[in-house]
Formats: structure tokens, sequence, C-alpha cells
């Protein structure tokens, strides 16, 4: 399928798992890309693996600064001419004892997982307009249930969810669609290297547990592909649930 011939597309955190997937399967649906990540290696092996006329850009960056976000947009603007999906993926995990977050870890996660996500689209929103594009925005099951020594991840990505719906309702009139994937676990480095809290409660880790096997990058790629699409118009203001029936009650 190449539902997105012809059109441009921004994704953070496009050097590893969801992200790098996402840059994968929009080159395969046509797109033109910017790839943002802020491992700059990671970045280059992205774009290697990229079908061959696919046309992209690698701006390495910290989502947590918002100059550098402004600039991201600035360049791919320069470089294709439009935009026309802003994927904001880049995100970090912290695992911990509610007591023992520390200052410095809380506000991490924070500007990583929140305030980058907002840096991100105030700075796409005008380009976005333009084109009548859309924002996807790369949430959590953790931002729609409760987690134990998770509290501080749950709290951004609830933040994603309330950011998404705002955006929705305030740019529908411009027809720019937001949404929100929550996906519950995937397969990624971000899982891989997940380590849980000393004297973490057994009891409490199994409500983390999905009903089915874990999700591959790909599946949450498809989705965005999807949702990227003129086959979504009428999806906006969605959280999108894919995560094996964690969430469903
Ligand atoms: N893997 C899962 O189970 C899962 C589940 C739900 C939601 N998510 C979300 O999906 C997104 C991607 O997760 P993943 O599992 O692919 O993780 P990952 O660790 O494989 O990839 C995250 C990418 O974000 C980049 N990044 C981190 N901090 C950054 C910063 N400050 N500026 C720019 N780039 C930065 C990293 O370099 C990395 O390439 C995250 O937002 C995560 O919270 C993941």
């Amino acid at each position: 399928m190449q539902r997105l011939k012809g059109k441009v597309a921004l994704i953070t955190g496009a050097g590893s798992g969801i992200g790098r997937a996402t840059a994968l399967r929009l080159a395969e649906e046509g797109a033109s890309l910017a790839l943002c990540d802020l491992n700059i290696s990671q970045l280059s092996d992205c774009a290697k693996v990229l079908p061959g006329d696919t046309e992209s850009l690698i701006c390495q960056f910290d989502v947590s600064d918002s100059d550098a976000c402004t600039k991201a947009v600035e360049d791919s603007v320069a470089r294709f001419g439009r935009l026309d999906t802003l994927c904001n993926i880049a995100g970090v995990a912290l695992c911990e004892h509610f007591t023992r977050i520390s200052d410095e870890d809380w506000q991490r996660v924070l500007n990583i997982n929140l305030t980058g996500v907002f840096y991100m689209c105030r700075a796409a929103m005008n380009a976005l307009v333009k084109n009548q594009g859309s924002i996807i925005n790369m949430a959590s099951s953790a931002g729609r249930t409760g987690q134990a020594y998770n509290s501080a991840y749950c709290a951004t990505k609830a933040g994603v969810i309330m950011l998404t719906k705002s955006l929705a309702i305030e740019f529908a009139a411009d027809n720019v669609r937001v949404n929100a994937i929550c996906p519950g676990m995937v397969d990624t480095p971000l899982t891989q290297n997940f380590v849980f809290p000393e004297n973490a409660d057994p009891l409490l880790l199994s409500r983390l547990s999905p009903l089915l096997d874990g999700a591959q990058p790909g599946e949450i790629a498809s989705l965005v592909a999807y949702l990227a699409s003129s086959e979504a118009r009428f999806i906006t203001g969605a959280e999108l649930p894919i995560d094996g029936g964690q969430t469903a009650g």
C-alpha cells in the first residue's frame, strides 16, 4: 500500500523500537521522512534500512529542548516543503518505588515524555494546519490505568492523552486530526532492558501482565500508518488501546 505517497512525516524516537518500525512502515507507504532522535548512530542505522527510494532527513536533538524542536520542524519543512504527519514517539521509562523517585528523575521523565510532545506539537502546528495534517502521539496503557512503581511514567502518558484530546478539539475546524495510541507491552529495547525495583510486590506486578503475548513494534506501526492515512479521516481525539486486552476492564 502506498497510502502516504507525496506526504511528509516527522518521527521522534525513530532510532529504536516503535519509532524505527514506524519509520520503516511509513516509508513503505511512500512517505518522505524526517527521522529524529537523540541517538545519531541509531538514526543512521534506521535511515539505511528504509526502502531505497525514500527521501529522508536526519535530525539529532533532544525533544526536551524547545528550540531544538522548533529547529527540527523548520529544517524538515525547508527540506521537503511541507509537513503532513507528526509522530511523537520518543520516550523513556522510569520504574521505581514512589517515595524513591528523585526530583531530577521526575523532571526528566516529564520533560521528555510530556513537555517534549508539547514542544513538538506547538512547533509543527502551523505547518500541519496548512496541509490538514495529523498528529499521532505514542501514549501507553500506562496513561489509562494506574500501575505500581510506574507513577511518573503513568502521569506523563495520561498527560499525553489529555493533550491529544485538547488539541483534537481546538484544531478540528482546521482539519488537523490528533490521536493517541496506547500500547501495552511491546517487544523493544525499552521493555527488554526493564528492571523492576527491589522488593517489588509480585501481586502488584502481576497486574501489568497482558492477556496476550506482547506486541511487536511493527504492529504498532501499522496503526500509526492507518491513522496517518486518509482512511482515518473521521478519527480524531481518540486514545486507541493496542494492548492485548490489558485495559479492557
Ligand atoms: N515498549 C513498550 O512496551 C511501550 C508500551 C507503551 C508505550 N510505549 C511508548 O512508545 C514509545 C517508544 O518506545 P520504545 O519501546 O520503542 O522505546 P525505545 O527505547 O526502543 O525507543 C525510544 C527512542 O526514543 C529516543 N529518545 C529517548 N529520549 C529522547 C530524547 N530526550 N530526545 C529524543 N529522542 C529520545 C531513544 O534514543 C530511542 O531511540 C515511548 O514513548 C514509550 O513510552 C512503549
